[in-house]
Protein backbone atom coordinates (compact mmCIF):
# COMPACT_ATOMS: atom_id res chain seq x y z
CA UNK A 1 0.00 0.00 0.00
CA UNK A 2 1.12 3.20 -0.49
CA UNK A 3 -0.35 6.23 1.11
CA UNK A 4 -1.26 9.28 -0.95
CA UNK A 5 -2.50 11.93 1.24
CA UNK A 6 -3.71 15.63 -0.07
CA UNK A 7 -4.66 18.54 1.72
CA UNK A 8 -6.12 21.70 0.35
CA UNK A 9 -4.24 21.48 -3.42
CA UNK A 10 -4.66 24.21 -5.50
CA UNK A 11 -3.43 25.99 -8.83
CA UNK A 12 -3.74 28.62 -11.23
CA UNK A 13 -1.77 29.02 -14.05
CA UNK A 14 -0.75 32.89 -15.52
CA UNK A 15 0.47 34.11 -18.45
CA UNK A 16 1.01 37.40 -19.53
CA UNK A 17 -1.94 37.42 -22.15
CA UNK A 18 -4.27 35.49 -20.47
CA UNK A 19 -5.40 36.01 -16.89
CA UNK A 20 -4.96 33.65 -14.07
CA UNK A 21 -7.02 30.30 -14.53
CA UNK A 22 -7.90 27.86 -12.02
CA UNK A 23 -6.38 24.19 -12.94
CA UNK A 24 -6.81 22.03 -9.75
CA UNK A 25 -9.26 23.75 -6.19
CA UNK A 26 -9.01 22.70 -3.21
CA UNK A 27 -8.69 19.22 -3.90
CA UNK A 28 -8.21 17.03 -0.79
CA UNK A 29 -7.44 13.14 -0.08
CA UNK A 30 -6.40 10.70 2.22
CA UNK A 31 -5.61 6.80 0.74
CA UNK A 32 -3.87 4.14 0.82
CA UNK A 33 -3.63 3.05 -2.29
CA UNK A 34 -2.18 0.10 -4.39
CA UNK A 35 -3.31 -1.32 -8.37
CA UNK A 36 -4.18 0.93 -10.59
CA UNK A 37 -5.55 4.73 -9.22
CA UNK A 38 -7.14 6.40 -12.10
CA UNK A 39 -8.31 10.20 -12.50
CA UNK A 40 -10.95 10.26 -15.21
CA UNK A 41 -12.29 13.91 -16.02
CA UNK A 42 -12.94 15.89 -19.63
CA UNK A 43 -10.25 17.47 -21.11
CA UNK A 44 -9.40 20.27 -19.06
CA UNK A 45 -10.66 18.71 -15.71
CA UNK A 46 -7.30 18.94 -14.09
CA UNK A 47 -5.56 15.69 -14.49
CA UNK A 48 -2.05 16.53 -15.98
CA UNK A 49 -2.06 19.24 -13.71
CA UNK A 50 -2.79 16.68 -10.97
CA UNK A 51 -0.03 14.18 -12.24
CA UNK A 52 2.58 16.67 -12.88
CA UNK A 53 1.93 17.92 -9.18
CA UNK A 54 1.89 14.67 -7.57
CA UNK A 55 5.16 14.00 -9.69
CA UNK A 56 7.14 16.77 -8.46
CA UNK A 57 7.19 18.54 -12.29
CA UNK A 58 5.04 21.46 -11.06
CA UNK A 59 4.50 23.10 -7.93
CA UNK A 60 1.19 24.00 -6.83
CA UNK A 61 -0.06 27.75 -5.72
CA UNK A 62 -1.42 26.32 -2.33
CA UNK A 63 -1.75 22.67 -0.92
CA UNK A 64 0.78 20.02 0.49
CA UNK A 65 1.12 16.68 -1.00
CA UNK A 66 2.70 13.93 1.04
CA UNK A 67 3.40 10.41 -1.28
CA UNK A 68 4.57 7.41 0.17
CA UNK A 69 5.58 9.24 3.17
CA UNK A 70 7.70 12.45 1.96
CA UNK A 71 6.36 15.68 1.09
CA UNK A 72 7.10 15.99 -2.40
CA UNK A 73 6.43 19.56 -2.64
CA UNK A 74 8.99 19.97 0.46
CA UNK A 75 11.39 17.17 -0.43
CA UNK A 76 10.66 16.55 -4.62
CA UNK A 77 14.19 14.96 -4.65
CA UNK A 78 13.16 12.17 -1.98
CA UNK A 79 10.32 11.20 -4.00
CA UNK A 80 12.25 11.17 -7.88
CA UNK A 81 13.68 7.66 -7.27
CA UNK A 82 10.48 5.79 -6.41
CA UNK A 83 8.45 7.34 -8.95
CA UNK A 84 8.71 7.10 -13.17
CA UNK A 85 6.22 9.36 -15.63
CA UNK A 86 5.03 9.27 -18.79
CA UNK A 87 3.67 12.67 -19.76
CA UNK A 88 0.72 13.35 -22.04
CA UNK A 89 1.37 12.98 -25.41
CA UNK A 90 5.06 11.42 -24.29
CA UNK A 91 7.04 10.59 -27.55
CA UNK A 92 10.23 8.68 -28.05
CA UNK A 93 13.49 10.01 -29.56
CA UNK A 94 13.14 9.57 -32.68
CA UNK A 95 17.06 9.17 -33.70
CA UNK A 96 17.02 6.62 -31.62
CA UNK A 97 16.05 2.59 -31.44
CA UNK A 98 13.66 1.39 -28.97
CA UNK A 99 16.44 -0.36 -27.32
CA UNK A 100 18.56 2.67 -27.21
CA UNK A 101 16.01 4.96 -25.89
CA UNK A 102 15.73 2.61 -22.74
CA UNK A 103 19.24 2.20 -22.43
CA UNK A 104 19.35 6.44 -22.65
CA UNK A 105 16.88 6.64 -20.29
CA UNK A 106 18.59 4.34 -17.90
CA UNK A 107 22.25 5.97 -17.93
CA UNK A 108 20.18 9.39 -17.51
CA UNK A 109 18.50 7.77 -13.94
CA UNK A 110 21.59 7.04 -12.73
CA UNK A 111 22.27 3.49 -13.74
CA UNK A 112 25.74 2.31 -14.41
CA UNK A 113 26.43 1.35 -17.91
CA UNK A 114 26.23 -2.39 -17.36
CA UNK A 115 23.31 -2.32 -14.96
CA UNK A 116 21.38 -0.36 -18.00
CA UNK A 117 22.34 -2.62 -20.65
CA UNK A 118 21.30 -5.74 -18.56
CA UNK A 119 17.76 -4.33 -17.77
CA UNK A 120 17.28 -2.82 -21.05
CA UNK A 121 17.77 -6.77 -22.14
CA UNK A 122 15.57 -7.70 -19.42
CA UNK A 123 12.82 -5.52 -19.81
CA UNK A 124 12.50 -6.23 -23.75
CA UNK A 125 12.36 -9.48 -23.12
CA UNK A 126 9.57 -9.34 -20.89
CA UNK A 127 7.24 -7.04 -23.11
CA UNK A 128 8.15 -9.20 -26.05
CA UNK A 129 9.60 -6.42 -27.89
CA UNK A 130 12.78 -8.32 -29.11
CA UNK A 131 11.82 -8.04 -33.11
CA UNK A 132 10.92 -4.22 -32.84
CA UNK A 133 13.76 -2.94 -30.08
CA UNK A 134 16.51 -2.07 -33.37
CA UNK A 135 14.02 -0.05 -35.25
CA UNK A 136 13.45 3.16 -35.08
CA UNK A 137 10.37 4.67 -33.38
CA UNK A 138 8.76 5.84 -36.90
CA UNK A 139 8.51 2.47 -38.00
CA UNK A 140 6.88 1.00 -35.00
CA UNK A 141 3.20 1.25 -34.65
CA UNK A 142 1.30 3.66 -32.51
CA UNK A 143 1.17 0.74 -29.51
CA UNK A 144 4.18 -0.55 -30.01
CA UNK A 145 5.50 2.99 -29.73
CA UNK A 146 3.52 3.27 -26.25
CA UNK A 147 4.61 -0.24 -25.15
CA UNK A 148 8.30 0.79 -25.71
CA UNK A 149 7.70 3.91 -23.54
CA UNK A 150 5.73 1.78 -20.74
CA UNK A 151 8.64 -0.77 -20.49
CA UNK A 152 10.72 1.82 -20.54
CA UNK A 153 9.99 3.61 -17.02
CA UNK A 154 9.12 -0.11 -15.95
CA UNK A 155 12.75 -0.82 -16.36
CA UNK A 156 13.47 2.18 -13.61
CA UNK A 157 12.42 -0.32 -10.92
CA UNK A 158 10.01 2.57 -9.57
CA UNK A 159 7.52 1.71 -7.30
CA UNK A 160 5.15 4.39 -8.60
CA UNK A 161 4.15 4.57 -12.14
CA UNK A 162 2.68 7.94 -13.73
CA UNK A 163 0.87 7.31 -17.11
CA UNK A 164 -1.43 10.65 -18.29
CA UNK A 165 -3.82 8.80 -21.05
CA UNK A 166 -1.53 6.22 -22.02
CA UNK A 167 -3.96 4.83 -24.07
CA UNK A 168 -5.59 7.98 -25.87
CA UNK A 169 -5.60 7.45 -29.87
CA UNK A 170 -4.34 3.90 -30.02
CA UNK A 171 -6.76 1.58 -32.19
CA UNK A 172 -8.83 -0.95 -30.01
CA UNK A 173 -6.38 -3.65 -30.18
CA UNK A 174 -3.48 -1.75 -29.47
CA UNK A 175 -5.61 -0.46 -25.96
CA UNK A 176 -6.77 -4.31 -25.07
CA UNK A 177 -2.63 -5.02 -25.39
CA UNK A 178 -1.89 -1.75 -23.14
CA UNK A 179 -4.61 -2.89 -20.92
CA UNK A 180 -2.70 -6.59 -20.33
CA UNK A 181 0.36 -4.97 -19.72
CA UNK A 182 -0.95 -2.85 -16.95
CA UNK A 183 -2.81 -5.55 -15.24
CA UNK A 184 0.38 -7.14 -14.93
CA UNK A 185 2.34 -4.46 -13.75
CA UNK A 186 -0.31 -3.31 -11.10
CA UNK A 187 1.11 -6.49 -9.12
CA UNK A 188 4.16 -4.91 -8.67
CA UNK A 189 3.63 -1.46 -8.97
CA UNK A 190 1.42 1.29 -8.47
CA UNK A 191 -0.01 2.99 -11.04
CA UNK A 192 -1.26 6.33 -11.07
CA UNK A 193 -3.54 6.31 -14.38
CA UNK A 194 -5.38 9.23 -16.27
CA UNK A 195 -7.81 8.08 -18.99
CA UNK A 196 -11.31 9.77 -20.45
CA UNK A 197 -12.28 6.77 -21.37
CA UNK A 198 -14.64 5.57 -19.32
CA UNK A 199 -15.20 1.59 -20.24
CA UNK A 200 -11.49 1.65 -19.98
CA UNK A 201 -11.21 3.28 -16.44
CA UNK A 202 -14.21 1.03 -15.26
CA UNK A 203 -12.18 -2.71 -16.60
CA UNK A 204 -8.55 -1.34 -15.30
CA UNK A 205 -9.53 0.85 -11.77
CA UNK A 206 -9.14 -0.54 -8.30
CA UNK A 207 -9.47 3.51 -7.08
CA UNK A 208 -11.00 5.84 -9.42
CA UNK A 209 -10.81 9.85 -8.87
CA UNK A 210 -13.88 12.21 -11.06
CA UNK A 211 -12.74 15.41 -11.23
CA UNK A 212 -15.08 18.44 -13.01
CA UNK A 213 -13.49 21.97 -13.61
CA UNK A 214 -10.57 21.61 -11.08
CA UNK A 215 -12.94 20.02 -8.39
CA UNK A 216 -12.93 16.73 -6.78
CA UNK A 217 -16.38 15.41 -7.84
CA UNK A 218 -16.36 11.72 -5.94
CA UNK A 219 -13.99 9.26 -4.86
CA UNK A 220 -14.30 5.83 -4.27
CA UNK A 221 -13.66 2.01 -5.78
CA UNK A 222 -16.46 1.69 -8.56
CA UNK A 223 -18.83 0.04 -6.58
CA UNK A 224 -18.16 2.88 -3.45
CA UNK A 225 -18.98 5.74 -6.09
CA UNK A 226 -22.25 3.11 -7.50
CA UNK A 227 -23.23 3.20 -3.93
CA UNK A 228 -22.85 6.71 -3.15
CA UNK A 229 -24.51 8.40 -6.19
CA UNK A 230 -27.55 5.79 -4.63
CA UNK A 231 -27.91 3.95 -8.12
CA UNK A 232 -26.36 1.05 -8.41
CA UNK A 233 -28.65 -0.87 -10.31
CA UNK A 234 -29.09 -0.15 -14.00
CA UNK A 235 -31.88 -1.98 -15.62
CA UNK A 236 -32.64 -1.38 -19.38
CA UNK A 237 -35.99 -1.85 -20.58
CA UNK A 238 -36.31 -2.95 -24.64
CA UNK A 239 -40.00 -2.91 -25.47
CA UNK A 240 -43.36 -3.07 -24.20
CA UNK A 241 -43.75 -1.84 -21.44
CA UNK A 242 -47.10 -1.65 -19.79
CA UNK A 243 -48.53 1.63 -18.51
CA UNK A 244 -49.35 -0.20 -15.15
CA UNK A 245 -45.80 -0.58 -14.06
CA UNK A 246 -44.49 2.22 -12.25
CA UNK A 247 -41.03 2.95 -12.51
CA UNK A 248 -39.15 3.79 -9.40
CA UNK A 249 -35.73 5.66 -9.15
CA UNK A 250 -33.68 7.78 -11.78
CA UNK A 251 -35.45 6.87 -15.22
CA UNK A 252 -34.39 7.76 -18.57
CA UNK A 253 -36.21 7.55 -22.00
CA UNK A 254 -33.80 6.79 -25.02
CA UNK A 255 -34.20 7.89 -28.14
CA UNK A 256 -34.40 4.21 -29.20
CA UNK A 257 -37.73 3.76 -27.49
CA UNK A 258 -35.88 1.98 -24.90
CA UNK A 259 -35.91 2.64 -21.13
CA UNK A 260 -32.65 2.90 -18.45
CA UNK A 261 -34.10 2.79 -14.71
CA UNK A 262 -31.17 3.73 -12.02
CA UNK A 263 -32.17 2.37 -8.76
CA UNK A 264 -31.21 0.72 -5.54
CA UNK A 265 -30.93 -2.77 -5.10
CA UNK A 266 -34.31 -3.51 -3.60
CA UNK A 267 -35.93 -1.34 -6.08
CA UNK A 268 -34.65 -2.94 -8.85
CA UNK A 269 -35.15 -6.77 -7.34
CA UNK A 270 -39.03 -5.56 -7.18
CA UNK A 271 -39.26 -4.03 -11.08
CA UNK A 272 -37.55 -7.00 -11.95
CA UNK A 273 -39.90 -8.88 -10.89
CA UNK A 274 -42.89 -7.73 -12.28
CA UNK A 275 -41.16 -7.13 -15.51
CA UNK A 276 -40.33 -10.93 -15.64
CA UNK A 277 -44.51 -11.39 -14.85
CA UNK A 278 -45.08 -8.81 -18.27
CA UNK A 279 -42.56 -11.02 -20.22
CA UNK A 280 -41.09 -7.62 -21.08
CA UNK A 281 -37.79 -8.18 -22.27
CA UNK A 282 -34.81 -6.24 -19.43
CA UNK A 283 -31.89 -6.39 -18.75
CA UNK A 284 -30.12 -6.01 -15.08
CA UNK A 285 -26.45 -4.93 -14.85
CA UNK A 286 -24.56 -2.83 -11.95
CA UNK A 287 -24.48 0.74 -13.19
CA UNK A 288 -21.42 1.59 -15.38
CA UNK A 289 -18.75 4.40 -14.63
CA UNK A 290 -20.07 5.97 -18.27
CA UNK A 291 -23.63 6.33 -16.48
CA UNK A 292 -22.27 7.14 -13.04
CA UNK A 293 -20.15 10.19 -14.95
CA UNK A 294 -22.99 11.43 -16.80
CA UNK A 295 -25.28 11.63 -13.72
CA UNK A 296 -22.41 13.58 -11.91
CA UNK A 297 -20.75 15.74 -14.70
CA UNK A 298 -22.66 14.95 -17.68
CA UNK A 299 -21.02 13.83 -21.04
CA UNK A 300 -17.42 13.41 -20.82
CA UNK A 301 -17.09 14.26 -24.34
CA UNK A 302 -17.82 18.09 -23.91
CA UNK A 303 -14.95 20.32 -23.00
CA UNK A 304 -14.82 21.89 -20.07
CA UNK A 305 -15.63 25.37 -19.68
CA UNK A 306 -13.87 27.47 -18.03
N1 LIG B 1 0.77 25.53 -18.77
C1 LIG B 1 -0.46 26.02 -18.70
N2 LIG B 1 -0.70 27.36 -18.75
C2 LIG B 1 -1.95 27.86 -18.66
N3 LIG B 1 -3.05 27.11 -18.48
C3 LIG B 1 -2.90 25.77 -18.41
C4 LIG B 1 -1.60 25.15 -18.52
N4 LIG B 1 -1.75 23.81 -18.40
C5 LIG B 1 -3.07 23.58 -18.22
N5 LIG B 1 -3.77 24.75 -18.23
C6 LIG B 1 -5.22 24.90 -18.04
O1 LIG B 1 -5.58 24.26 -16.83
C7 LIG B 1 -6.78 23.52 -16.97
C8 LIG B 1 -6.53 22.06 -16.63
O2 LIG B 1 -5.68 21.50 -17.60
P1 LIG B 1 -5.10 20.03 -17.52
O3 LIG B 1 -4.54 19.80 -16.17
O4 LIG B 1 -4.19 19.85 -18.69
O5 LIG B 1 -6.43 19.14 -17.70
P2 LIG B 1 -6.63 17.67 -18.29
O6 LIG B 1 -5.33 16.96 -18.25
O7 LIG B 1 -7.69 17.08 -17.43
O8 LIG B 1 -7.11 17.85 -19.70
C9 LIG B 1 -7.25 23.76 -18.40
O9 LIG B 1 -8.16 24.83 -18.36
C10 LIG B 1 -5.99 24.16 -19.13
O10 LIG B 1 -6.28 25.00 -20.21
MG1 LIG C 1 -4.24 16.01 -19.68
Amino acid sequence: MVKLIIRHLSKSYKDKKRKSSSALKNVSLDLDINGIFTLIGRNGAGKTTFIRIVSTELLPSAGRVYLDGIDVVKNPKEIRDRIAVIPQEAELIPWMTARENIYAYLLWRGLSFKEAKERTNAVISRFKLEKYADKLPRKLSGGTKRKVLVALVISSDAKIIFLDEPTTGLDPISRKELWDVLNQLKKEHLIILTTHYLEEAEELSDYIIILNKGKLVKAGTINDIRNAIGYPYAIKIFNGLSKKIRLNGKVVKKNDGTFQVFSDEITANNLAKKLIKTKVKFSINPTSLEDIFYMLVGDINKEEEK
